[in-house]
């Protein structure tokens, strides 16, 4: 087997993060991933520095070797919260209402980009697969084809890509892709975002289509690309799920909610994740069914995020305001309806916390895949499941077909949703468990790690 050189702006240094999908699936998926197959880590430290120098710190631990480089304050400010974040980020999620198109940040990202490919270039060995990730990375491949790399590269996005329309409205949106047809492989969440893609490059560019190889051919140069949708780490979560910190926060979150039904939502604080709508849809719940607020009991799991970039500033500001109106005209003095809890908590807790709730809300208005909703399900008891509610604009919605599938942005569908999750019969909601269950088992981030790289491995190359 050959060993991996896996490469994201964000790495997981051993046991600094939690696993679980809410704090950024990208991570937890990786790391098992690399344990699986040795081989090195590599990306920003998440630390700023004076003058960029290049070093590299290397730690080993946990079965997985990480290469972290530190970046100055300008990289940071231009292409993590700039082009990545503040161009990409909400573009790719059909935003291009918060996109911001600032020459800066594509330079900024560029540089960032060469300064990555210098620096991990000296770690690969010649055998090795290369594996980019993310939107913050991709003209990577074409900058180490440049400085002379022969190996095999492979590229692939977690987020989604936007239908060409809108795509076109960023700058330089040619050159962008050009630099991702270096890549031997790319990978995409879904069929969706693939086809997104492959419109872009037959259409704008030109390129020659081959559907049944799934290959892509621009200037004699071929790149496969296909869709595969991400698992979680089902039996690491498993596993979290059998400790006393698990269950411990389970009784916590049963003792404290008595008579009334958990409904949980665990969601990084991104305007994507469809936060100010899910809060709209439970206040349109309580305006139907008043008498409902002493049944029900909505926790908001929220840890924030990106918080240098106003767009996350203002989300954040516009749900504590939803929240706080919502409880005023709902709580009574011994009941509030909705808990809004802006801390992260391990992937134990998590489990704990999604086992406690009989109904999961996962609404966003436009996810890659979102792994939250497949941790949801993970974590119920086959004799008493809980409902998800899953937005039909997540990635996942195309697996998880047997959720209560909703439109997030409908106060009315999430109310009735939220209703019919309420009221479902235990019959039902094993029926309907029993199913995703054996996708959220079977389709896990091993498998999604085997198929890609084996499929690295044997693609057409051409160096
Ligand atoms: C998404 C992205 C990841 C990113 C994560 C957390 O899942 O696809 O690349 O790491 O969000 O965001 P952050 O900006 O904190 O890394």
């Amino acid at each position: 087997m050959s060993r991996l050189v896996v490469v994201s702006n964000r790495v997981a240094v051993p046991k600094a993060r939690g696993v679980a999908g809410a704090q950024g699936g990208l991570a937890g998926a990786l790391n098992s991933a690399l344990k699986k197959h040795g081989g090195i880590w590599f990306g920003w430290s998440g630390q700023e520095t004076e003058k960029f120098t290049g070093e590299i710190n290397i730690r080993r631990g946990d079965g997985v070797t990480t290469a972290t480089i530190d970046l100055e304050h300008q990289d940071i400010e231009e292409y993590y919260n700039g082009y990545a974040n503040s161009t990409l980020w909400p573009l790719f999620h059909y935003r291009i209402d918060l996109t911001e198109y600032e020459q800066e940040f594509g330079k900024g990202y560029e540089r960032v980009n060469e300064r990555f490919a210098d620096s991990v270039l000296p770690l690969i060995e010649p055998k090795d697969l290369v594996w980019v990730h993310d939107y913050h990375l991709i003209p990577l491949g074409e900058r180490l084809r440049s400085l002379g790399l022969k190996n095999r590269i492979g590229f692939f996005l977690h987020i989604p890509w936007p239908p060409t329309r809108l795509f076109v409205s960023l700058p330089f949106h040619e050159r962008l892709v050009r630099t991702m047809l270096h890549y031997d492989l790319i990978g995409f969440q879904s069929e969706e975002w693939m086809e997104s893609f492959i419109h872009y490059c037959s259409k704008e560019l030109g390129a020659e289509v081959d559907e049944d190889a799934c290959t892509i051919t621009l200037d004699g140069r071929t790149t496969t690309a296909k869709a595969y949708p991400i698992g979680i780490d089902y039996d690491h979560f498993m596993a979290q799920g059998e400790t006393g910190e698990a269950r411990q926060a389970e009784q916590r979150l049963l003792s404290s909610t008595r008579h009334r039904t958990a409904m949980i939502g665990v969601d990084r604080l991104d305007y994507t994740k469809g936060l100010p709508e899910r809060i709209d849809g439970i206040g349109r719940f309580f305006d139907f069914h008043p008498e409902r607020v002493r049944e029900l009991v909505y926790v908001q799991i929220a840890p924030p995020s990106r918080e240098d970039i106003k767009s996350y500033q203002h989300i954040r500001g516009l749900l504590e305001q939803k929240t706080g109106q919502i409880n005023g005209a709902r709580s009574e003095v011994d009941l509030v309806p909705i808990r809004y809890v802006n801390k992260g908590h391990s992937a134990a807790e998590l489990f704990g916390f999604f086992r406690a709730s009989k109904i999961g809300l996962v609404t966003p208005l436009r996810d890659g895949m979102n792994l939250v909703a497949k941790e949801y399900i993970a974590a119920q008891d086959p004799d008493n499941p809980g409902v998800l509610v899953l937005s039909r604009f997540a990635g996942a919605a195309l697996q998880l077909k047997d959720a209560l599938l909703v439109n997030p942005h409908s106060p009315d569908d999430v109310a009735h949703n939220i209703r019919l999750a309420l009221d479902m019969p235990l019959e039902e909601r094993k029926e309907r468990w029993e199913k995703l269950i054996v996708t959220v088992r079977e389709d896990n981030v091993l498998r999604w790690t085997e198929n890609f790289t084996s499929d690295l491995a044997g693609v057409d190359h051409n160096p």
